[in-house]
Parts: structure tokens; C-alpha cells; sequence
């Protein structure tokens, strides 16, 4: 906020998001608010907050109609409002070919190495491009002069920031990628490569988690589009617009605000392994996060299963807990890992379970912020090994739920995360026999080695906040603005 007073003083703040913060649902006895298991939700939600912003996004609720203040303006956060949500509708067919289609089943499997083969339909392209364009109206008429700072937020959005440029001349626009830009070779599997890469360069700044995936950016750039690149400033000129393109590592709220109201660690423990009817003084191991194929699931299981194979006397003694959120169920992608995920933790529990004794634990089901703090301060490892992700926040959030700096981390190197959180245990998720020693170590590490280890990585999480993530977005864009602004004075 204070950079925003000092830099960039009356500026208006839009966030857009496909996904909003606040879901209402419909249930037989009422109305059921939900935050939705998302990373980008939990890092841009503090700063929407922070800057009274207006958060654009898709009303996806199914009592979400039903709760509006004004003209489908809602203020946010329910108990304790303090920016607005402005909801954009989608019909059913335009959630299908730009949400379910281009953007998940076409730009996700594209730009994660998660060998699902990427599928593109020119439907899905067209409605990609009529919501992108919807979503480009309600940002101009959300906008109460012709300067504000947009931050587009994701790759559902790919050809916004041209369509708002268009319209708003003058905005800020900072659009940021969260999930990782393949090499132009992959990239250039996309039929309509260029168009992406044209829209996106409609931005003043466009960022990603890490400098690998902005020079994956820029090589795109650079093989399919006729433009000026400055590498040495990251600059790319095209269409009459400069972009900077740097990496920004996006992170969570410090001091984490969930941990005021937070039980006591012995409390969780307890808590937890009577909730899921597990012995009181079992080790656990959890993984959380959406059930999406790119999240490296199964081959979790894989680990476990090598742990308990090659060291029977943990057969007893450790729970795996996986925590999966559903999304984007209706793809079948989706509906078979769901399948093979709870078919596997089946035959694992045939395999190994006894009377008392459940190895895994496999819940498909949404959980609150809260309970999924419990769950991290219940576990003794927590394994975030995605076969590959732009940053991953689960890995930063157990970090910040552990304030007794106890408790091991197991990172997958592919997830960006693993750049700034060294001293978690780094592994390779497509290597289960090097998961299962890595498994074995945290489960016998030391809790002198742990409380080291831990007190490290929250001192990361700590100085490399979100609040810092959007401050040095900002302050790039803030300076960007007085150098075109001097540029325009010269003539
Ligand atoms: O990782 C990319 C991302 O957009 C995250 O930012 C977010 O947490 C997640 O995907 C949301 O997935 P969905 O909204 O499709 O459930």
C-alpha cells in the first residue's frame, strides 16, 4: 500500500482472475461460502485486500447470483469487507471451450512437462478468445479513469492485456504467469502461438516465477514474432508497446494471518489422527493440493509404497495423507488419475494395512484454509513433489504453518519453489527409489537437524513475502510510467 501512495498515488488497483476468492454454493440448508483451493487466490487476496482493489473474476457459484450488493458488485472479504468482487458470467458453453478446453486441456498440459499431449479445437479458440474479450469489456468499464494498474492474472487470460491496451492506452497493465513457459520448440506446437505471444505483449510488465521460464519466454518471442528484444533490460518492443519481462517469485502473506487463530501443534497432532482414526503416536506424512495430474500423486504413492517394500519396520508406523482437491472433473484427464489415485492408495492398504493400521489416507474433497493449517501442523513430512509447477505456495505455506520449526520438507526440483526453499530435502518426483531414501530421511531426521532446516527456509518465506511479490511488480511499473511519461514530455 505504501508503495501504491508513494509511486503510483490514486491509482485504481483491478486484479482479474478466472477464479474468484469467495465462491458461494447452494447447499440443502443454505448457502455455503468457499475459498477455493487455488495458490493464486492465497497470494493475491492479502494484496486486493491491502490496496481496496476491485477483483474481477468468473462467478462460478451456484448461489453466486444470489449474492450481489449492486449491479453483480459484491464487498469481500463477508465478515470484514474491504475490496470489491466484481463477477463476470460465463454461460455453460463458454466455461466449456475456454476454461475446460483452450485453457486446461489445451495451454495447461502445454506448458507443464507433465506428458498429457495438449489438445487445441478452434471452438475452444473462439470462445477462448469472445471471454477473453468479455472479460477485456468489464475491466474498461470497471475502470474509473484511463491510468489503472491492472494485474491480469494467469493463462486463461492470454489475450487480454492487448484488448485492454486497445481500449486503455495508458493503463498499467502487469499480467503474471503462474505456471511455467515451455521452450519455443514446445511452444510452437500451439496453432495460434503467435497470437498468444501478440496479446500477451500488450503488457507493461510481464512476469513469471522464475528467470528459466522468462528466457523460455523471450526465445518464443524471438522465433515467432518480428520484434525489437533488449536482453539486457528484458525488454521486448512490439506493436508500438514495450514489455519488460522479468521473474517475480510469488510467495504468502507474512505474518501468516491463519496462524492467530491457529490450535496448538500438540492440539493438531491430536486432532488430526483421531479425525482420520489414525493411532495417536503414528508418523504422517501428508500431501495437499489440487488432484491434478501435474502434482506428481501417484508417483508419491510409488515412494511410499518402495519405503514400505524396502524398510518393513515402518509397516505400522507411518500414514501417508493425501489431501485432494477436486477441479475441473468433468475433463477426463481428470476423471482417470482421480480413478487410478484412489484405486492405487486401495491396493496399497490391501497390501500393507493391518488391524489399527491404515497406510493411506486418500480424501478427494475441497478443505477449508484452516483445516488444511491443521493438517501442516499435524504432519511430520510434508511431500510437494510436482512433476512440475511455475512456483507451488503449498511448499511455502507448510513452511509459514510450522512455527515450532519442526517438521520436513520433501521439494520436488521441478516446482519453482525448490530455487529459494534449499534446505527442504530436493528430489527428483520421477526417481521413486531416491523419494523413498528421502522419505526415510526426514522420517528419521533429528529434530536439531529439523529445527535448522526449518528455521532457514521461514526466514525465506518470511523476507521473500507476497507483499514484496506485488511491491517490486509494482515499483518496476511505477518507474516504467515516469520514464514513458518523460519520454512523452520530450516529444
Ligand atoms: O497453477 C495455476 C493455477 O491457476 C493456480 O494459480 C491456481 O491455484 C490453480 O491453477 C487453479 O486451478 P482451477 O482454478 O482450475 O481449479
Amino acid at each position: 500500500r505504501s508503495i501504491l501512495a508513494k509511486e503510483l498515488p490514486d491509482a485504481q488497483v483491478i486484479v482479474v482472475s478466472n477464479r474468484e476468492p469467495y465462491i458461494h454454493n447452494l447447499k440443502d440448508d443454505g448457502i455455503e461460502l468457499v475459498v477455493p483451493a487455488s495458490g493464486l487466490v492465497s497470494a493475491l487476496e492479502p494484496i486486493t485486500r491491502a490496496c481496496a482493489g476491485t477483483w474481477i473474476a468468473y462467478g462460478g457459484g451456484s448461489a453466486d447470483r444470489l449474492v450481489v450488493d449492486d449491479k453483480d458488485r459484491l464487498a469481500v472479504p463477508p465478515d470484514k469487507p474491504a475490496y470489491t468482487l466484481r463477477r463476470v458470467w460465463l454461460t455453460e458453453e463458454e466455461q466449456q471451450g475456454y476454461y475446460l478446453g483452450f485453457a486446461n486441456e489445451g495451454l495447461w498440459p502445454l506448458c507443464h512437462i507433465a506428458f498429457t499431449r495438449p489438445i487445441f479445437r478452434l471452438s475452444d479458440w473462439e470462445t477462448y478468445q469472445a471471454v477473453n474479450r468479455k472479460f477485456a469489456d468489464t475491466v474498461v468499464a470497471e475502470a474509473r479513469n484511463e491510468r489503472p494498474i491492472v494485474l491480469v492474472q494467469d493463462y486463461h487470460f492470454a489475450l487480454l492485456p492487448r484488448m485492454i491496451r486497445e481500449r486503455l492506452p495508458d493503463a498499467i497493465i502487469i499480467t503474471f504467469w503462474h505456471i511455467p513457459w515451455p521452450n519455443s520448440e514446445v511452444f510452437s506446437i500451439c496453432p495460434w502461438r503467435e497470437q498468444i505471444l501478440e496479446g500477451l505483449l500488450g503488457s507493461s510488465i510481464v512476469g513469471f516465477h522464475t528467470q528459466f521460464h522468462c528466457n523460455n519466454f523471450i526465445e518464443s518471442v524471438d522465433r515467432f514474432l518480428e520484434s525489437r528484444i533488449e536482453r539486457e533490460d528484458a525488454a521486448i518492443s512490439y506493436g508500438g508497446q514495450t514489455s519488460l519481462v522479468h521473474p517475480y517469485p510469488i510467495s504468502i502473506e507474512w505474518p501468516p494471518s491463519r496462524l492467530e487463530n491457529a490450535p496448538t501443534i500438540g492440539e493438531c497432532r491430536k486432532r488430526i489422527r483421531e479425525k482420520f482414526g489414525l493411532s495417536g503416536d503414528i508418523k504422517l506424512c501428508v500431501g495437499v493440493e489440487r488432484l491434478d495430474y501435474t502434482k506428481g500423486i501417484l508417483d508419491r504413492f510409488q515412494a511410499f509404497e518402495e519405503l514400505l517394500e524396502g524398510h518393513p519396520e515402518w509397516i505400522g508406523k507411518v500414514t501417508f495423507l493425501q489431501i485432494a482437491a477436486p477441479s475441473r472433473g468433468t475433463l477426463p484427464a481428470y476423471q482417470q488419475l482421480h480413478e487410478e489415485c484412489m484405486s492405487k492408495a486401495e491396493a496399497l492398504n490391501l497390501r500393507y494395512g493391518r488391524e489399527g493400521y491404515v497406510p493411506v489416507v486418500m480424501v478427494a474433497e475441497h478443505h477449508s484454509q484452516d483445516q488444511v493449517y491443521e493438517i501442516y501442523r499435524a504432519a511430520d513430512v510434508c511431500m510437494v513433489t510436482s512433476l512440475h509447477d511455475g512456483m507451488n505456495l503449498v511448499a511455502k505455506e507448510f513452511v509459514a504453518a510450522r512455527d515450532d520449526e519442526q517438521g520436513v520438507l520433501l521439494l520436488s526440483m521441478f516446482a519453482g519453489a525448490s530455487k529459494e526453499l534449499l534446505e527442504a530435502l530436493i528430489v527428483n518426483p520421477y526417481d521413486a527409489a531416491m523419494m523413498a531414501d528421502a522419505l526415510l530421511q526426514a522420517l528419521t531426521m533429528a529434530p536439531s537437524e529439523q529445527g535448522q532446516r526449518m528455521k532457514s527456509m521461514r526466514g525465506v518465506v518470511r523476507d521473500n513475502n507476497v507483499y514484496r511479490w506485488a511491491g517490486s511488480m509494482l515499483l518496476d511499473a511505477a518507474r516504467l510510467r515516469k520514464r514513458n511519461d518523460i519520454d512523452r514530455a520530450v516529444g
